[in-house]
């Protein structure tokens, strides 16, 4: 994964430099470094850790000069430490590389390579190839550029790269191949980063470069892109950023993650802005109106992601089949690109993905797409890869999601996937009338009732989170809408807590998880009024004459499982194909207090990345 960040123009660079990384930690945070030019020299100062320690670390160079890049880094090649980290340098300390991505191939050349003399210090693919860059360059007698591209021609793997050559201080060469890398575009500078919240707040401008695209980031040059197959020139496309700089900030929440928690009426609303008219009766969608008749000959409608993203995914299979009667089937990405399956020409494949950087989601589009399908892509971050690589897509319009574990990407995914359901249900005939409308007035009136959720819950989570705190397992059971639900209440957990959790169809249970139940066990039961309320009592009724500890999630007035449950958490009342915006909310937020009160660190949970760029 990893984040990278670059810059030059006529302002001290550090500074820059060190704030970009700080935005961009959510991508990988075991270690960081620093390359700067101050015209003369290049200095490097790297660490394991995070940006912090790297401030820290780098008290001991100097920080003065007006090109820079730097790196935070989720390790793939070799252990974090001080020498694994980016930026390297090759033998002769002339070239600077920071590097997001693999190099697959980088085995062979690095013995190649030490046939040749070269030396390494560290255990990673980027060391070999910052020394295969300088290798051509020398060889061949090449500018950086070029060299760059004939080294990038050998290489197999994924990568977005920054490299310096301290002997023409006057430029960035950076390329990109499955890895995103955008260039921010001011007057008489330029910005390089992983995503454009490095710059925001400098230029609205930006250049998302393409996979297999390369450019020379020049001072008082206009910028050059090329193709690094076969030189090809491209015109560079410039895009308005959407994004602020407040959108990016923690607006007085001690973390990213409760913001984002809050932040659910809001962007549930953008996400439905413009797109929903509940009072005409109309939901109207770019990517589907252009694509009705595709959806509506439809066979089938297969949905790739990982992650949160697939539990959406699972949420808008029951949804779309029930409304639409169009079969749905859901595939985690990262098994569905490895596995030969089987996609028709009639089979529309939808790919949903917060960051629109997910390789494996990338893989699995990539392979439904040569194969003929007509694949739609349901992507927060705008520009992203997937969005790019789809046939056609809607955006979610969640706003930057910066703690790691995912929230309101999951709620603005399960309104998109509503939405998409219910237009084809009045297209297909499939929904009476009444019901139609039923579910649009309801839909249109969610963000309020996940505001008062948020009222109603965040106080009692907190207080159940004290109790269970220091709980090792950690059970959680839904049915129907909510069987995915639970998925993702017990991934939450897990995640930021590092609690054991796991997620169950309430009645699997019998047929083998019930024997983890004691006393000591928590079951978070999601029980809401509307679906299989009384099959559900039953479920806990059976862990409660096992002892299990039941915390239930129940409709505003419930009695009969508050008789039963240990503790309870009332959520307002919805439908039931609606329920999973609110039954969510909950367990977001007990996830976060049991996170807080363990003191994990929530917004960077360990050994993850926000955007996994690696397969
Ligand atoms: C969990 C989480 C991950 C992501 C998964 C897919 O909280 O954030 O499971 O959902 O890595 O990421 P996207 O949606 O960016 O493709």
């Amino acid at each position: 994964m990893c984040g990278i960040v670059g810059y030059i123009g006529f302002r001290e660079a550090y500074p820059i430099v060190i704030k970009g990384l700080k935005r961009l930690e959510y991508r990988g945070y075991d270690s960081a470094g620093v390359m700067l030019f101050d015209g003369n020299d290049l200095k490097v100062s790297k660490t394991k850790g995070k940006v912090s320690d790297l401030e820290e670390k780098s008290k001991e160079i100097s920080q003065s000069g007006t090109i820079g890049m730097g790196h935070t880094r989720w390790a793939t090649h070799g252990v974090p430490n001080d020498i694994n980290s980016h930026p390297h340098l090759s033998n002769s300390e002339n070239l600077a590389i920071i590097h997001n991505g693999i190099i697959e191939n980088y085995e062979p050349l690095k013995k190649e390579l030490i046939k040749r003399g070269y030396v390494f210090k560290s255990d990673t693919d980027t060391e070999v190839l910052v020394n295969l860059i300088e290798e051509v360059k020398k060889k061949e007698n090449l500018k950086l550029g070029k060299a760059v591209q004939v080294a990038l021609n050998q290489v197999i793997g994924a990568y977005a790269i920054c490299v310096f050559d301290k002997q023409k201080p006057d430029e960035i060469v950076v390329a990109r191949l499955g890895s995103p890398l955008a260039i921010g575009v001011g007057k008489d500078e330029f910005f390089i980063a992983s995503d454009a919240s490095p710059f925001i707040e400098y230029t609205s401008n930006a250049i998302y470069l393409e996979d297999e695209e390369m450019a020379i980031v020049r001072l008082h040059k206009p910028l050059k892109i090329r193709k690094i197959k076969d030189d090809t020139i491209v015109d560079p496309y410039i895009q308005e950023l959407q994004m602020n700089l407040e959108q990016i900030e923690k607006g007085g929440y001690d973390h990213f993650m409760l913001k984002e928690i809050y932040e659910q009426p809001n962007v549930i609303k953008d996400t439905y802005r413009g797109r929903l008219l509940a009072n005409e009766g109309i939901i109207k969608m770019a990517g589907i109106e252009d694509n009705l008749e595709k959806f509506l000959n439809a066979d089938r409608i297969l949905i790739v992601a990982c992650g949160t993203s697939w539990h959406a995914g699972l949420v808008a299979e029951y949804i779309i089949e029930e409304f639409t009667r169009i079969p749905v089937e859901v595939e985690y990405a990262s098994e569905f690109r490895y596995r030969n399956p089987i996609i028709n020409k009639n089979d529309i494949v939808i790919a949903i993905s917060q960051s629109g950087e997910t390789a494996d989601t990338l893989a699995a589009i990539k392979l439904a797409k040569e194969n003929g399908a007509f694949v739609f892509g349901v992507c927060n971050v705008v520009g992203s890869s997937i969005s790019r690589e789809t046939h056609a897509g809607a955006y979610t319009h969640a706003g930057p999601e910066i703690g790691v574990a995912s929230t309101k990407a999951f709620t603005t995914q399960i309104t998109v996937l509503t939405m998409i359901a219910l237009r084809l249900a009045k297209a297909k005939g499939t929904l009476s009338n009444s019901d139609f409308h039923r579910h649009l007035q309801e839909l249109e009136i969610i963000p309020e009732k996940v505001q008062e959720a948020l009222e109603m819950t965040n106080e009692v989570a907190k207080t159940i989170a004290a109790k269970f705190k220091d709980s090792q397992n950690c059970l959680y059971l839904g049915r129907g809408y909510n069987f995915p639900v639970a998925l993702e209440g017990a991934l939450k957990l897990k995640e930021i807590s590092y609690i054991h959790a796991e997620g169950y169809p309430a009645a699997e249970m019998k047929h083998g998880p019930i024997a983890l139940i004691d006393e000591q066990m928590p079951v978070v039961v999601i029980a809401p009024k509307q679906g299989h309320y009384d099959k559900v009592v039953s479920n806990i009724q059976e862990i409660k004459s096992r002892s299990g500890k039941i915390i239930a999630i129940v409709t505003k007035g419930d009695t009969q499982v508050r008789d039963l449950a240990d503790y309870v958490i009332e959520i307002p009342d919805t439908s039931d194909a609606l329920s999973p915006l609110l039954t969510t909310i909950p367990l977001q937020l007990l996830s976060y207090h049991i996170a807080v009160m363990r003191d994990c660190n929530v917004d960077q949970p360990r050994n993850l990345a926000k955007s996994v760029t690696v397969e």
